[in-house]
């Protein structure tokens, strides 16, 4: 296996009044090349920390994350990343938050213009180009924030719960349009969430945070792709996987 990741004793400790948070501790994982890692836990174990770290946005207090066998040491261009909270521009309407990664990277503006519209198109957003952010509904900002991170290209995929504030349908739209776009593609997901048929419609392999980021259950998802939910809600092995994971997250309560 080729690992594009590489995460090795990851800890990180957050100062409140005086004492040491800890939110992360000792977290190893390797991930390979190509695949679509979900991880499951529950709010608070550490998952968007740890999502921060892989993202090179914040330092690790001890440990180290290697991308593509380099140490990384900030935010890395072949890394997209889809935090939790909203990042859009509040200055800049749909189509230029989505040109950003495209203007940063010096793409000529008529070709800016194509693909961002391609992509507004894909996630739903075709005829608010012009909108800003506080014109739109939490779902709409979403999905103008995953056309950003995809018009960057990258070859890596961090998401943070993306599709968790949404409504099911919507949820399901966008869940099938990422696996269309990322099948075939060769880019790497690793993809947050505390919902447990999220976790298994989405991913190869699924890895279940306890407190404080303990890998809890790291097992491949062996379900035929492509795959449907209704489908997969009466299939036997999803529904032992689903137990399974149901057991490891309550096994953790709080
Ligand atoms: N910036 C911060 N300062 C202090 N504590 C933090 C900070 N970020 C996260 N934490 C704490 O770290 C723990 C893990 O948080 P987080 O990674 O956001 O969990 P999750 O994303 O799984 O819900 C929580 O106890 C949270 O309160
Ligand atoms: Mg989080």
């Amino acid at each position: 296996m080729t690992a594009v990741l590489q995460v090795d004793g990851l800890t990180k400790h957050f100062a409140k009044d005086d004492t040491a948070v800890v939110a992360l501790r000792d977290f190893s994982l390797d991930i390979a090349e190509g695949s679509f890692v979900t991880v499951l836990g529950r709010s608070g174990c550490g998952k968007s920390t740890m999502l921060n770290l892989l993202a090179g946005l914040a330092e690790p207090t001890t440990g180290t994350v290697r991308y593509r066998d380099h140490p990384l040491t900030g935010p890395h261009t072949e890394i997209g990343y889809l935090t939790q909270s909203d990042t859009l521009m509040p200055w800049r309407d749909v189509q230029r938050n989505v040109e950003m990664p495209l203007e940063i990277s010096g793409i000529a503006a008529k070709e800016r213009r194509a693909r961002a519209a391609e992509l507004i198109r894909r996630v739903g957003l075709a005829g608010f180009e012009k909108h800003y952010p506080r014109e739109l509904s939490g779902g709409m900002r979403r999905r103008a924030s995953l056309a950003r991170m995809l018009a960057g290209t990258p070859s890596t995929l961090l998401m943070d719960e993306p599709f968790g504030a949404l409504d099911a349908q919507l949820r399901t739209e966008l869940q099938a349009e990422l696996l269309r776009l990322w099948q075939g593609s060769g880019q790497t997901v690793v993809f947050v969430t505390h919902d447990i048929e999220e976790a298994l419609l989405l991913g190869d392999r699924v890895v279940v945070l306890g407190r404080i980021g303990r890998i809890v259950l790291d097992r491949a998802i062996e379900l035929p792709r492509p795959r449907e939910i209704d489908e997969l809600r009466v299939d036997p092995a999803f529904v032992g996987m689903h137990g399974e994971l149901a057991r490891a997250l309550k096994g953790e309560a709080p």
